[in-house]
């Protein structure tokens, strides 16, 4: 079972005259009863992506 599921998720950050795409159709899900590690480089979008599905952002 899903407890928690992205499906084409997109995020932009304002950068100068334009959009900086920090998530570009990110489609996931996370299964009750199993463990999740996020790796990717600093700057890569993992803060962003926790604070969407947590809704602390939209
Ligand atoms: N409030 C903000 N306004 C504009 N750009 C932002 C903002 N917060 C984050 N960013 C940019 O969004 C991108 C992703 O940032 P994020 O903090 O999600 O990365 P991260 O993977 O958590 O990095 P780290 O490993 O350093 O914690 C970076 O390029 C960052 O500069
Ligand atoms: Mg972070």
């Amino acid at each position: 079972m899903n407890i928690v599921e992205t499906k084409d998720l997109y995020f932009t950050y304002p950068d100068g005259d334009g959009r900086k795409i920090i998530l570009n159709d990110v489609s996931v899900s996370f299964e009750l009863g199993k463990f999740y590690t996020i790796l990717g480089s600093s700057g890569s979008g993992k803060t962003t992506f926790l604070s969407l599905i947590a809704a602390l952002d939209k």
